[in-house]
Formats: structure tokens, C-alpha cells, sequence
């Protein structure tokens, strides 16, 4: 009579903890050194297979969003172990090697000129003088988006330096150039004209130079992890422990604020063509975490200028609403300056109706909406116009972006900052839209015991989201992060609203992934090289007849290619593959292991733990 009891009883053992020892396994093969996750200077990869080129030429190359997922994944260590020094840590990573300190003639920023345009009038910069004001300092505090974390292209752009050759070691900053990720020439983000052709990797310019970009949602997840962090610390009775670092956080989360202006500090709303007023003061903010901001300058103290923009494209997949209420609620991260509060309120409420405005008939989300039709404040058709977000335009496929925003991710990521949103206030808005989204997501997502298969690639029609179809153009189990991220949308939903579908869907995407992609370094994807054959097509060249040559030598012109212009890129251990599949041998297989998936699923194990207790 005792056994149907005992066994309940041993069941319940072993499923208590199951995700808990899940997120401590991942997290444990991620950090060990020998796994080769990170730079010996502690910055994450994009990958820990340096033979992957998607947003980055080269797995070894990091971007902002590896960083933020870095922070994150250490603060949720921090509220499953109680030690917040890794998430600490992890804060002086991204302030010592993606916060760029060299910002040459800062100084001579004019706020009443804040960027140049041939075109169009613009309007003044309304944050620069409370920014002086509040930190005492021109400089900017924000993550330009994109390192060579080892150095391979030898610009040295280290940290405080300019273009100081190979000579230098460490995290350099660079960015990508024109074209598709095959086709650009990666160029330092300060040039002082030591490389590339006469001038530099400047085109059109003969005056050395710096610029910096920034992808703001990077900047906001950090945020979002430093919130999560305060509350996780606070509940253990750690806040002293962390609120340096948040102190920090803070700050960022303070310039942040430039992505919410429209690219030329026009005035947001029914922007068309010449007519539409430079604004003044505010009245070119649209509030929202926009695609872009960007700053820059001239290196030379003669004829010194420098200018800063922030960007008029609004996706969906950058906005965080919890990032936005930490801003205004959290006293450990509230903005110093006097208007970084109210600006932050004025977000938060803006992201929550754009998830509104964007949902389709279907449940689906589309797009975004811009403040400058097809980049020229263009005129749209008179249904866009008698439709518009705050006077801004509703875009299906939004154009800044070249494909991202036609890949899944982009949605169970917003979704789920959604969810933590309604998680965190049990706003009803926010309630509607994520039921009507899982009903959605619930009819296009398979799992059995042994697979599963979630959107991948998404494709719209129509003009107003109201009218929009969207089309699933591709699903399958080839990005993990995907499924993790709705698991995490769906965990934080059904904590709040008891929706038992929701948390049983959520329990089987953690445990399908974990059985599939699971090996001894972390969580993989297998994926085939084939794509690498454009590593023979020739690289994009803005100007004609433009040349150039590399710190290591590699030539670059018309006729050079992607491998020719990374000539170390047959210094990897598994070159001998690519090198055969190049000479028409079978094209290699790869086991990937990605960083930002692997945080990804391991903060939906974390969460998934606290929230349950499972
Ligand atoms: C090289 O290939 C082997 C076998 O596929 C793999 O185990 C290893 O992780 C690869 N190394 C890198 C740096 O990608
Ligand atoms: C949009 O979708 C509808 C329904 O699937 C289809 O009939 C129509 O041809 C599509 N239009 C375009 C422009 O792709
Ligand atoms: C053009 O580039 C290719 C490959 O990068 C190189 O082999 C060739 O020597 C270059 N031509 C000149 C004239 O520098």
C-alpha cells in the first residue's frame, strides 16, 4: 500500500531542482575556460567556433549583444548562487572594452548642429547640455556595438587608443562595411589613416576620423539584466553589493535616450519632404528604442567638429519595456538628469501601445514604424498616412534592415521583455496582446518527446497591420535561442496569469532543447557550411578604383575576395575543411555553439526555476 505513495514521493524529488541544476550545468560549461567561450581578457565571443559569419565575419569577432547577454546570464548566477560579483564583473567587461573612451574634439559638439545634411534642415540635440550638466563630461556612455575581440584585422583600436597597429593586443573596435556580411570591409572605428588606401577606410573624407554605432537594444537588455540583478539582490539582502555597477547602469540607460530621436532632429509626426520643421527642444523624439545612434568626429584638433544622431526606424524586436520601467522605478537606476525620468515614462508607455498598434489580426506582430518614409521623409500612400503610430509610418519589413528583421527571434525576444513587463505590473494591455500572440504561436509550433519546430523566418504582406498577413517562409529546430526565448515569454506569462498551457508549453520547450542540442561544451546547432563558398566573391568597394591594404598586408580592391581581405582566417584549427569544401570537396559540418544562445537558454532555465520552483 506504501508504494504508489513512495513513488509520488521520488518523483517529486527528482523533478524538484530539475531546471535549477540545468541553468547550474550550462552556466558552468559556459564560464570554464577551457571551452573557449572567451577572450583570455574575459570578453565573450559571438561564437566559440571562430568559422561562422552571420551578423560578424568571424565567430571570434563580438558584438554588443553577446556582452548584454553576458550581464544577464551572470545575474541570473547571482540569483540562483547569491554571488553577484560575476554580474559585477561582467559590467566592468563591457565598460572596459565596449564603452570607448577615445572621442576625440568631443569637446566641440554643438548641440544647435547636431549632425549635417545636405538635404534636409535639422533640428537641435535637447540632451546634451542636461547629460554635461549631470556627469560633467562631452563624452558619450554608451556600447559601440562591434569588437575584434583578438585583434585578427591588427588595427589595434584598443581601448583609449587610435588605429595603434598590431603591435597592440586586445578587444579592437571596428565596424562592418557596405554591403552583405560577404561583402564588407571591416575598417577601424578610429582612423587615423595608418591603413586602408591614402585616406584611410574614408571614402568620401580626407580628414582622419572616429565613429562609433550603437545597437540599442544591447544596451537596453543590460539595463533589463541590471534590473533583474537589483531585484534578485535586494530580495537576498545583497543590493550594497551591486549598486555601483548599477549606479553605472544607470547612466548608460541615461544617453540611451538618444535612440529615441528621429535621425535628423526633425519633428516626429506626419514628417514629409523639406516642409516638415527642424524640432525644437523634444518635439523630435518619438520615445522609442529606435535602430541606430551614432557619434562621431575628426581626430585632428584643427577645423574640430563632432556630431551625434539618433535614428528615425522603429522594430518591434529592439523594444524592452522593462528596461523602460526599470528606468523609471527603480530607485537604484532612475536617471540623474532632470528630464531622463519623464523621457523613460514617456517610453514605456509609447513601446507598450507600438506592441498594440503592431499586432496583427492573426496575433502575429508586424514590423515597426519610421518617422522617415523610405529614409527621405518620402510621402506614403494615403492609407499609411490616414493610419499612422504618432504621426509615424507603419513598415511590414522595415528597410534599414537588411533580412534581421525577417528572422523570428526578433519577436520571441521583444515578447518575451512583453511578458517580464506584465510579469512584473499586470498591465492588461499587455495581457491582451500576449494571448492573442501565444494563440498565434500555438498553432505554428510542433513538439513531440523528441523534436520540436518554431518560426524561423517570417514574410508580411500588406500596408497597415490591420490588413497584414504573415507568412511563416520557414520553421525548424536550426536556432535553439528561438525556442528558449518563447519558453521564457510563455514561463513569465503563465507565472502571472496561471495559464496552465502556457507553462506546460514552456516546461516542454526547455526539456525538447535540452535533449537535442545538448553536448559537452554547452548547447550546439549543427549546421552546414555551404554559405562559405562567398567566401570567393569579391568584396564590396564603395568607390571605384578604391584600394587599400591591411595592417597584416592582405590587399584589398575589386577583384579581392571575402577570404582574400582575411587571409588569417586560415589560421583556424579546422581551416583544412574549408579549405577542401573550397576545392570542391563536401561542405563541412559544424557543431555551433553561439553565446548568446547558450545565455539565452539558460536564463529560460533560470527563470523557469525561480518562477516554479522546479
Ligand atoms: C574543430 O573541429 C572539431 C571537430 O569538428 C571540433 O570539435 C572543434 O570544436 C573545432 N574547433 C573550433 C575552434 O571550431
Ligand atoms: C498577400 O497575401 C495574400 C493571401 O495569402 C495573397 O493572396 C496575395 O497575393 C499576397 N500579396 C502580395 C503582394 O504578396
Ligand atoms: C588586388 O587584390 C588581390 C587579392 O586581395 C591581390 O592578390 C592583388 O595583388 C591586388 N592587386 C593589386 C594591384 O594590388
Amino acid at each position: 500500500m506504501l508504494q504508489p505513495f513512495l513513488v509520488i514521493f521520488l518523483a517529486a524529488c527528482a523533478s524538484a531542482g530539475t531546471y535549477k541544476d540545468r541553468f547550474l550545468i550550462l552556466y558552468n560549461q559556459i564560464t570554464d575556460g577551457n571551452n573557449g567561450y572567451y577572450s583570455k581578457e574575459g570578453v565573450p565571443y559571438h561564437s566559440r567556433e571562430n568559422m561562422l559569419v552571420e551578423t560578424v565575419d568571424h565567430g571570434h569577432e563580438t558584438d554588443s549583444e553577446a556582452l548584454s547577454y553576458n550581464i544577464y546570464l551572470h545575474a541570473m548566477y547571482g540569483a540562483i548562487s547569491k554571488n553577484f560579483e560575476p554580474f559585477n564583473q561582467a559590467w566592468n567587461i563591457i565598460e572596459n572594452y565596449l564603452i570607448p573612451q577615445t572621442q576625440y574634439n568631443i569637446e566641440s559638439y554643438n548641440p544647435k548642429f547636431p549632425v549635417y545634411s545636405a538635404d534636409f534642415s535639422v533640428g537641435v540635440d535637447p540632451l546634451h547640455d542636461e547629460l554635461k550638466a549631470t556627469y560633467g563630461e562631452d563624452k558619450l556612455f554608451l556600447m559601440h556595438w562591434l569588437l575584434d575581440t583578438d585583434d585578427n584585422f591588427g588595427f589595434g583600436n584598443v581601448q583609449g587608443q587610435c588605429t595603434l597597429g598590431p603591435k597592440a593586443s586586445g578587444p579592437s573596435f571596428v565596424h562592418m562595411g557596405a554591403g552583405s556580411v560577404w561583402q564588407g570591409i571591416t575598417y577601424p572605428a578610429c582612423d587615423n589613416f595608418a591603413y586602408g588606401g591614402s585616406t584611410g577606410f574614408s571614402y568620401t573624407s580626407n580628414i582622419p576620423n572616429w565613429h562609433y554605432s550603437v545597437a540599442p537594444d544591447a544596451d537596453a537588455r543590460v539595463i533589463q539584466a541590471a534590473y533583474w540583478a537589483s531585484q534578485w539582490a535586494t530580495r537576498n539582502g545583497q543590493i550594497s553589493t551591486i549598486q555601483n555597477t548599477l549606479a553605472k547602469v544607470s547612466k548608460l540607460g541615461d544617453y540611451l535616450r538618444y535612440s529615441f530621436y528621429d535621425v535628423l532632429y526633425r519633428t516626429v509626426g506626419n514628417c514629409i519632404g523639406t516642409s516638415c520643421r527642424p524640432a525644437a527642444y523634444k518635439e523630435s523624439a518619438h520615445y522609442l528604442l529606435s535602430w541606430f545612434i551614432g557619434w562621431g568626429g575628426n581626430i585632428d584638433s584643427q577645423d574640430a567638429y563632432s556630431w551625434r544622431t539618433g535614428s528615425s526606424e522603429i522594430i518591434i524586436g529592439y523594444q524592452n519595456p522593462v528596461a523602460a520601467f526599470a528606468m523609471v522605478n527603480d530607485p537604484n537606476l532612475r536617471p540623474k538628469s532632470p528630464t531622463g525620468r519623464i523621457d523613460w515614462q514617456n517610453s514605456l508607455i509609447r513601446q507598450v501601445q507600438l506592441y498594440q498598434y503592431l499586432q496583427t489580426p492573426e496575433g502575429a506582430l508586424s514590423g515597426g514604424v519610421t518617422n522617415s518614409w523610405k529614409n527621405v521623409y518620402g510621402e506614403p500612400p494615403s492609407d499609411v498616412r490616414a493610419n499612422t503610430f504618432y504621426g509615424m509610418f507603419y513598415e511590414n519589413e522595415p528597410l534599414m534592415d537588411d533580412g534581421t528583421s525577417d528572422w523570428f527571434g526578433m519577436w520571441t525576444w521583444s515578447m518575451d521583455r512583453l511578458a517580464q513587463y506584465y510579469y512584473i505590473t499586470g498591465d492588461a494591455t499587455s495581457r491582451v496582446v500576449l494571448r492573442k500572440w501565444f494563440d498565434w504561436i500555438y498553432r505554428h509550433v510542433t513538439i513531440t518527446d523528441t523534436s520540436y519546430s518554431v518560426p524561423v523566418m517570417i514574410s508580411w504582406n500588406g500596408s497597415l497591420p490591420r490588413n497584414t498577413k504573415p507568412t511563416v517562409t520557414f520553421s525548424g529546430a536550426t536556432f535553439y535561442g528561438i525556442a528558449s526565448s518563447l519558453s521564457r515569454a510563455l514561463s513569465y506569462y503563465a507565472a502571472k496569469s496561471g495559464d496552465s498551457r502556457a507553462k506546460q508549453t514552456a516546461k516542454q520547450l526547455l526539456d525538447v532543447v535540452w535533449a537535442n542540442h545538448k553536448d559537452d561544451k554547452g548547447l550546439y546547432v549543427r549546421t552546414d557550411l555551404s554559405p562559405f563558398i562567398n567566401m570567393e566573391q569579391p568584396v564590396f568597394i564603395p568607390v571605384q578604383d578604391w584600394s587599400g591594404t591591411y595592417p597584416n598586408g592582405d590587399k584589398i580592391n575589386a577583384s579581392s575576395t571575402f577570404l582574400d581581405i582575411r587571409s588569417w582566417y586560415k589560421k583556424d584549427e579546422n581551416w583544412s575543411q574549408i579549405e577542401n569544401f573550397l576545392n570542391g570537396g563536401p561542405a563541412p559540418v559544424v557543431d555551433y555553439h553561439r553565446f548568446w544562445e547558450q545565455a539565452d537558454m539558460a536564463l529560460a532555465l533560470g527563470a523557469y526555476s525561480l518562477l516554479f520552483g522546479e
